[in-house]
């Protein structure tokens, strides 16, 4: 799959990388007399090739190990409903309906989703002084850590408290194809410090997904939430093509409210006593940013 070149940045070992339009990179060395590429080195020979077209091997990857899950997927469907149904195959018994309603009522998003987690990391988003990257079930145990704390779920909505075993695995399991989540990392350490993420739905025909966003409590008051939602706003609408973006927050939240709104969201409403968190009434306040309002 052939995707142009956007940018280079040089990764930890100095070696430059090409960004792609599609959010994956490739290494672009120049190491004679192996790999003869000089004008890598160069301001003016990167900037001459962006915009060139590169087979993205990724993409391909990606694309392959998709079609694989799939494929395997509706293949188990339909053997298991030939087991069910005591029959030998389609051409025996003629009985195509038995595994069209198999294939039918294969749930495929959870299938993709899983072929498409990156277990290497290969879309994260990389901000001044954070690195997103999709997050993976062996982040359950530091999910609860960091959620388990009641000042943080205090002040979101989707975290429970007490933060139970297997909650965090059962939240992870039940992430989809729509669900663009990520670990914020810090980029030395890789250490983990917290979670944020779209989640994609349709409204009216439109593309659009809503935001949310938390940090362990040590991790408060530095800039890091706006980073975070800053480069998330920009993955919706460069990379994932949404039309427009949505986000609450309770109405005692300020640090929230500012976050978004230094993410350029637009307030758009108010409710009182909207939902019922950790024994105790609270208000919202209702937030979107559009995509055409960013280019304005
Ligand atoms: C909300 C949260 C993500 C904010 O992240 P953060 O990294 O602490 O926020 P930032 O440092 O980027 O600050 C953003 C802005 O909010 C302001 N702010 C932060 N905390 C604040 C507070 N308690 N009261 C008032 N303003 C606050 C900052 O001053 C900054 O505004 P400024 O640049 O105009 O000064 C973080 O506090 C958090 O994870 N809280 C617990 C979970 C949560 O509330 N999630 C959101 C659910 S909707």
């Amino acid at each position: 799959m052939r995707h142009k070149i956007t940018g280079f940045h040089l990764d930890r070992e100095n070696h430059w990388v090409a960004d792609l339009e599609c959010g994956h990179r490739q290494h672009m060395r120049h190491d004679p007399p192996w790999t003869v590429r000089p004008w890598v080195l160069t301001e003016e020979g990167r900037r001459s090739r962006v915009g060139v077209e590169l087979d993205c091997k990724r993409c391909d990857e990606t694309g392959r190990a998709v079609a694989e899950a799939v494929r395997e997927a509706l293949k188990n469907a339909a053997d298991t409903a030939y087991e069910e149904g005591g029959l030998s195959g389609l051409c025996a018994e003629g009985r195509w309906e038995l595994a069209l309603d198999a294939l039918g009522a294969t749930d495929l998003l959870p299938v993709i989703r899983r072929a498409l987690t990156p277990e290497r990391g290969d879309v994260a988003i990389e901000t001044p002084r954070l690195i997103l990257r999709p997050i993976l079930p062996e982040d359950a145990g530091t999910v609860q850590r960091l959620a388990g704390d009641r000042e943080v779920a205090a002040n979101a909505a989707g975290i429970p408290h007490p933060f139970e075993d297997g909650m965090a695995e059962a939240w992870l399991a039940s992430l989809d194809a729509r669900s663009h989540v990520f670990t914020l990392c810090l980029p030395e350490s890789g250490e983990v410090i917290g979670v944020a993420g779209l989640v994609e739905d349709a409204q009216g025909g439109s593309r659009t997904a809503e935001l949310s966003y938390w940090l362990g409590r040590a991790y408060w008051g530095q800039g890091l939430g706006t980073e975070a939602a800053q480069a998330l706003v920009r993955y919706g609408f460069e990379r994932l093509g949404l039309e427009s973006l949505r986000a609450n927050c309770f109405s005692r939240n300020p640090g929230s409210r500012r976050v978004l709104e230094k993410a350029g969201f637009r307030h758009v409403g108010h409710e009182a006593r909207a939902l019922r968190h950790l024994g105790q009434d609270e208000d919202l306040e209702f937030f979107v940013l559009e995509r055409s309002a960013r280019s304005r």
